[in-house]
């Protein structure tokens, strides 16, 4: 019965719609949509006014998209949306670095830049020393891995928002114990791009824009699972209440100020500096997803 449909009825019509797609997995999330789209209007009410303006949103959401801009993935990273797909993608593994949000501002073929470079190419800050090591799935060093690394700067920009020259953002490999370095400049904590409709919804929701400052690593190795995620600096104000959810206590590392020091290869450094250490464990390319686990937290 499709016709007089009301409040009642109309939900049962539109899943029988849909229940004749070809494809199981359409049919599964066709089916879902339905069921949680009309559950939300039923549960909330809104007027005709109060729906327009919900398409409106969205459609200013698209119309903010650009080859630089992709407010839909915000939007989903401040709903945590993107974290939840995260976890799910990702099931448990005992020992491989937990994993958070890639972001907007990953640059695909990064400028490759030997261990040891500068990235911060005259940009303004603290001088930071980035350090740590890449490991397999057996717990041995992987030599030759592929480290993608980004930042913001000290004023909590990446250089893609400025419009400048590629800097603090580089493609290294790791040496033959596993180990990679490169100099930087301490980063900031910065709120995502705020001025188009994502912006607006947090000022509706009494949010902050800000995410607590970090420095993002994309990690790749033969026969194991690429590794998206990013070290949180300890102590930034915004580690708790981060505005897309990507946090995760063992992401966090202390900056360390020492009077001098000396690199991973041994070459002393005779200044004082800030370093910031980090051992990353890749899984294997196998590894299992939790995507058949009920969530615990699932409400529907
Ligand atoms: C970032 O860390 O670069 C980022 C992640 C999600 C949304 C906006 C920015
Ligand atoms: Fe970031």
């Amino acid at each position: 019965m499709s016709s007089d449909l009301d409040e009642t009825t109309i939900t049962a019509a539109v899943l029988e719609r849909v229940a004749h797609a070809p494809d199981p997995r359409v049919r599964q999330i066709s089916e879902a949509v339905v069921r949680h789209l009309h559950a939300l209007v039923r549960e909330t009410r809104p007027s005709l006014d109060e729906w327009s303006a919900a398409v409106d949103f969205l459609t200013r959401s698209g119309q903010t998209c650009s080859d630089t801009r992709q407010e839909f993935i915000l939007l989903s990273d401040a709903l945590g949306i993107s974290m939840l797909v995260d976890a799910i993608d990702h099931g448990p593994d005992g020992r491989a670095t937990e994993t958070t949000v890639l972001g907007p501002f990953y640059v695909g073929d990064p400028p490759a830049h030997p261990l040891g470079a500068d990235l911060a190419g005259g940009a303004p800050g603290e001088p930071l020393l980035v350090r740590g090591t890449v490991s397999g799935p057996d717990g041995a060093p992987l030599a030759g891995a592929i480290v993608d690394t980004w930042q913001a700067d000290e004023d909590g920009y990446y250089d893609v928002q400025r419009g400048e020259e590629l800097e603090l953002r580089a493609r290294l490999r790791t040496d033959s114990a596993g180990r990679f370095w490169f100099w930087a400049v301490v980063p900031a904590s910065y709120p995502i791009p705020d001025d188009g409709p994502v912006g607006d919804m947090l000022r509706a929701q009494g949010r902050h824009p800000y995410r607590p400052a970090h420095v993002h690593f994309r990690i790749a190795a033969p026969g194991c699972r690429e590794l998206i995620t990013h070290v949180f600096l300890a102590g930034d104000d915004y580690l708790e209440s981060d505005v897309v959810f990507g946090v995760k206590r063992s992401l966090i590392a202390a900056v360390e100020r020492v009077e001098q020091g000396e690199l991973p290869d041994g070459t002393p450094i005779a200044r004082p500096h800030a370093r910031l250490t980090y051992d990353f464990a890749l899984a294997p390319a196998t590894a299992p997803t939790a995507a058949a686990a009920p969530a615990a937290e699932a409400t529907a």
